[in-house]
């Protein structure tokens, strides 16, 4: 049995080295410097998501000795599969100490997977830059700080709770108060630190897009039902009517528009899966809209809503002069 092991680990050694005869010739010929050349995505994996490295057996040895895994290991305790079988590493005859290798997936396939979820996000690159760090609260009345604090208070609870009946926030009340620019955040970092993935729909131009291209309404739909993380922003954003009794708000919510975010809306209710929720209207006005609708968002956010209300010239930012 131990006889075989070795004559198999001689078989293994003994390919390695034509390996590094085969590749030294080739680089003497100018195959390996053209293939350097090739244009690659990610120059250090050359797209293969993964990255070999090989160890030296003193180090592997101390590395058990200390209960240690290699994922522990420093840049500078591994080499380079490839440098290795370059010859770059040792020579043919230490090739035997650096018998170990070791596979570790590359930085860009994490970084290559958050672009994509960036991408399929619907965030735009001016909504990249809404962050928790730039939401300024010095200066800010209470209930702006209560906003910021029951968004990032989400935000660290969102793994613990995600799966729960009230796993979704509600930012209600105040035009220009930063309701978009706090869930966003969250949003933002829920792509990026925790990969993901989230769909921002903006009520209004969502709405309309629905409308127009009827062919992928139940497309879209699903999107909307299925993705991790609903941010629906700006829900039934109001106009405003002039009427005799003076300006009057009217919420935008035909019978087709309430139906489709009712179909959205009771899916993740029914699957547990959380929304992030802008409006101008407050829990009130959402249940007048439609009693079924709001009180399953109201359910659903119940441990955390802020309803901004008060006076204007304070709590929206638009209005102020924070520059
Ligand atoms: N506390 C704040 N610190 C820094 N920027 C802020 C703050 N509050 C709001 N802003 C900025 O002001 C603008 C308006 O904020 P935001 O769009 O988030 O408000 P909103 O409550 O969503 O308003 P609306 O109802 O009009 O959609 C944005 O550019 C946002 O980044
Ligand atoms: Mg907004
Ligand atoms: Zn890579």
């Amino acid at each position: 049995m131990e006889a075989r092991k070795t004559q198999d680990m001689d078989a293994a050694m003994k390919a390695i080295l034509t390996k590094l005869r085969d590749r030294s010739a080739a680089s003497s010929t100018g195959q390996a410097a053209s293939e350097e050349k090739a244009e690659y995505e990610c120059s250090d994996c050359k797209d293969k998501g993964i990255i070999v490295y090989r160890i030296h057996q003193d180090t592997e040895r101390q590395l058990r000795k200390d209960h240690k895994t290699m994922e522990s290991l420093a840049p500078d305790q591994m080499v380079r599969e490839e440098d290795y079988l370059a010859g770059k590493v040792c020579l043919p005859d230490k090739a035997r100490e650096w018998k170990t290798t070791f596979s570790k997936q590359c930085e860009c396939v994490k970084r290559k997977k958050i672009a994509r979820l960036m991408k399929a996000s619907g965030i735009t690159e001016e909504f990249e830059k809404l962050l928790f760090g730039n939401f300024i609260k010095d200066g800010k009345p209470d209930m702006i700080k209560d906003a910021y604090e029951c968004a990032v208070e989400y935000y660290k609870d969102f793994q613990s709770i995600r799966g729960n009946r009230s796993n979704s926030i509600a930012l209600l009340g105040q035009p220009g108060s930063g309701k978009t620019h706090l869930l966003t955040a969250i949003m933002n970092n829920l792509i990026k630190k925790k990969s993901i993935y989230c769909m921002y729909f903006p009520y209004v131009e969502g709405m309309g897009d629905l409308r127009n291209d009827f062919d992928q309404l139940e497309t879209k739909l699903d999107a909307m039902r299925k993705a991790e993380v609903l941010f629906i922003d700006d829900l039934f954003k109001p106009v405003f009517a002039t009427t005799m009794e003076g300006r009057i708000k009217k919420p935008r919510a035909t019978e087709w528009q309430i139906e489709q975010i009712q179909s959205v809306v009771n899916y993740r209710y029914l699957n547990h899966k959380p929304l992030l929720i802008s409006s101008e209207l407050d829990t009130g006005e959402l249940l007048d809209i439609d009693e079924a609708l709001g009180s399953r968002i109201h359910q659903m956010c119940r441990d955390y809503t802020v309803i901004i209300k008060g006076d204007r010239m304070q709590l929206n930012h638009r209005l102020g002069d924070w520059e």
